[in-house]
């Protein structure tokens, strides 16, 4: 299966030249990385263009040129992996918070599920205990609120670290997607369990970053919060049956 780790980026340099030797080092075939830059001041691009000698067409950069957000750097980049044939599409965050060896277990789990979730709330799974007590429980009163108001079954609908069946994300209404921060993973976990896919969650340990710096604020999880509703509301015209549909 051809696999693309879709990664967005913002002042990730140190990060970005640790990450991809180590995704690369894992036994998955045909791994291709793509990396959505915003025009990082400290480099992230250029580091990324080096590491292509080491890894002959593999790596491709998507630079956006200026800060236009998180949300839309997943969105541009699961069309351009959906239009290069990808199969499978992973996301993930640059920083080594998810762990890159259970990419594995996510791809392993595709095989029977349309959507694959790195889960911090289930058994198994863990919060870093260095990270800030106000990002523990804004996380997750986020996650508690989220699930009653959109009636989702999964346990971690904010995190970052998921992988895709290709005719999930060619099915879902891409372009009708608003949200940029957090509210983003929750309004794609939404759409694809209104979609009627079969989403599952597999337990991993999210580590605080050790370089670079967070770009979440306290104010990008509040906007979350209230987003939540708007996203119940803006996709009541979604029901199981478009998926027999675009399926065929
Ligand atoms: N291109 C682009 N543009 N990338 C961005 C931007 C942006 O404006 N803002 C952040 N990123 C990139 C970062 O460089 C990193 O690779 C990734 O997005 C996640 O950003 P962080 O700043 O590390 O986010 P976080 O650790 O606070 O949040 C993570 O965990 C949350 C769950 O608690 C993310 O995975 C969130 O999506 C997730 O909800
Ligand atoms: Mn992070």
């Amino acid at each position: 299966m051809r696999s693309t780790i879709v990664i967005p980026t913002y002042n990730e340099a140190e990060n970005i030249a640790k990450l991809l030797p180590t995704l690369f080092d894992l036994p998955v075939e045909q791994l291709k990385i793509l990396i959505v830059d915003d025009g990082s001041p400290d480099g992230t691009e250029d580091v990324a263009n080096k590491l292509k000698s080491s890894y002959p067409n593999r790596i491709s950069v998507l630079q956006r040129g200026a800060r236009l957000g998180f949300g839309s750097a997943y969105i541009q980049g699961f069309q351009k992996a959906l239009a290069e044939g990808s199969e499978c599409i992973v996301q993930m965050d640059a920083d080594f918070s998810h762990p890159p060896e259970k990419i594995i277990e996510l791809l392993a789990a595709l095989e029977q599920y349309d959507v694959v979730i790195g889960s911090r709330y289930i058994t198994g799974g863990q919060l870093d205990e260095n990270w800030p007590q106000w990002r523990k429980t804004l996380s997750s009163f986020g996650n508690y609120y989220a699930r009653k108001i959109l009636r989702l079954s999964i346990q971690d609908v904010t995190g970052g670290f998921r992988a895709w069946r290709r005719n999930v994300l060619l099915s879902m209404p891409l372009e009708r997607v608003r949200s940029n921060g957090y509210s983003f993973q929750i309004e794609m976990i939404h759409i694809a369990h209104r979609l009627g896919y079969h989403l599952c969650e597999v337990p991993i340990y999210f580590a605080e970053r050790s370089l670079g710096e967070s770009k979440m604020s306290f104010q990008i999880q509040l906007e979350a919060a209230l987003r939540v509703w708007q996203i119940r509301m803006a996709y009541q015209d979604i029901r199981p049956n478009q998926v027999q549909q675009s399926d065929v």
